[in-house]
């Protein structure tokens, strides 16, 4: 039987996407169970380049079973743009996608309870991707969500909807905007949901008779831990679980049956949004690295922040997951430099510190940390052909041999471009 999780080992971005679909030919099942469409997953092969958000990456693949499981919450609008987009490149998803009717709704006073978070907050804001995922959440542990289920009974879904608007619409009116129409919000929701009813069905036993046939699972992490609600840089962090540990409540699986834990980290790190990076580089290089790389977000469009791989961090972050592997992404957008730093942990105090780890920091305090680097020579040659790690310049294979070191987790593959080729497996 095998349980593989991917799952971000950075603050997302982390080219995920890839690795999944690179894993998904002859899974039976791939999964998502956390996140919503704040996620962004660039999917390039033979049928097109999909930028999904909610569909699991196994859609390419005609005999795989794409489950969203009850850790997601779900924004109709952006589920049924994506379908429409999946079918009309040629690919059938009938019968093949299967939304457990226990995820939340996004509901469109989410988005605007955001807004108004974010604004009150000014600079301290989190910049977030603006698709109402903390209200949303905020509403699932606080017993006021929505749910799928919901839906599906007139009645139930009518009382739930007038109580939350008379919760949520003395506070619009507070602060100057619009009180949402019951009516208008119940049309459009049902309207919504009507066409994807058919694909609303509890995916749990599907998934015990997979186990049971010891079938592949491929369990699709959105985000990175550095995101994690628990152990990422709160209160710059998103709202669900990012973690291997989050898909077992997420989509309903036994911790034990996890097999194996894919990391995936950039040769890099980026960053979108606010809240501390201890690498960022705001000089030429991080542009160079910005634009060798279209560090731009998928969902947001905004820049993304660039800096030096954080082998401090990518270590805890394969620690919490248990990562059995990583696979090390982006590796040619470095091509171009004489000289590569890496991050080995941070000093708080100008002289005499000794090294701290992100562990014992929160984000306001990792905010005040430098860096302590070492650093390597760069190969400045082109990698974007190589198709074996043997291929790769000496200097970049001991770059990954060092990360391999530093992170303490071998690594599995390096990717040196989009396509599904230009992934190389090692070992
Ligand atoms: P939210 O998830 O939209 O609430 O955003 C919270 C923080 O997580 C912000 O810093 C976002 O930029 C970041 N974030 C959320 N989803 C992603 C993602 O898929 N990739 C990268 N950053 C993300």
């Amino acid at each position: 039987m095998s349980v593989t999780a991917v799952v971000g080992l950075q603050w997302g971005d982390e080219a995920k996407g890839k690795i999944v679909d690179m894993l998904s030919p002859g899974v039976e099942i791939v999964a998502r169970f956390n996140g919503g469409d704040n996620a962004g997953h660039t999917v390039v092969n033979s049928y097109g380049t999909f930028k999904v958000r909610l569909t699991p990456n196994g859609f390419s693949s005609p005999g795989t079973l794409c489950v969203i499981g009850p850790g997601v919450v779900v924004n109709l609008t952006t589920l049924i743009g994506e379908i429409d987009q999946i079918q009309q490149s040629g690919i059938d998803l009938s019968g093949r996608l299967w939304i457990s009717p226990r995820c939340h709704l996004v509901m469109p006073y989410h988005p605007l309870l955001e807004s108004i978070y974010e604004q009150v907050k000014g600079l301290s804001r989190t910049g977030t991707t603006k698709r109402g995922m903390g209200p949303v959440f905020a509403d699932k542990v606080s017993y006021n969500g929505i749910r799928f289920f919901d839906l599906s009974d007139n009645t139930l879904f009518s009382g739930k909807l007038r109580l939350q608007l008379s919760i949520k619409n003395p506070i619009f009116e507070a602060f100057g905007l619009q009180p949402l129409d019951y009516d208008q919000v119940y049309q459009e929701i049902m309207q919504l949901y009507a066409q994807v009813k058919d694909c609303v069905r509890e995916p749990f036993g599907v998934v015990q008779e997979a186990l049971r046939r010891d079938g592949s699972i491929l369990l699709e992490g959105a985000q990175g831990a550095l995101l994690d609600n628990n152990w990422g840089t709160y209160p710059y962090c998103t709202a669900s679980i990012t973690l291997a540990g989050g898909a077992s409540a997420g989509l309903g699986i036994a911790p034990r049956l996890i097999t194996q834990v894919v990391g995936v980290a950039k040769a890099y790190t980026t960053r979108v949004g606010a809240g501390p990076m201890p690498t960022e580089l705001s000089d030429s290089t991080g542009e160079t690295i910005q634009k060798a790389g279209l560090e731009y977000g998928t969902v947001t469009g905004r820049p993304r922040r660039c800096g030096w791989l954080d082998a401090e961090l990518v270590r805890f972050t394969s620690q919490i997951n248990g990562v059995t592997e990583l696979a090390l992404t982006k590796l040619d957008v470095l091509d171009g430099l004489e000289t590569i730093k890496i991050c080995v942990g941070y000093h708080r105090a100008q002289t005499g510190d000794r090294l701290w780890h992100y562990w014992e920091l929160d984000a306001h305090r990792l905010e005040e940390c430098r860096p302590v680097y070492i650093e390597m020579p760069g190969w400045l040659k082109p990698t974007v052909a190589v198709r074996s790690f043997a291929g790769l310049p000496p200097q970049a294979q001991a770059y990954v041999r060092k990360v391999e070191e530093l992170v303490e987790a071998p690594v599995r593959y390096v990717s040196v471009g989009p396509q599904r080729e230009a992934t190389i497996p090692i070992g």
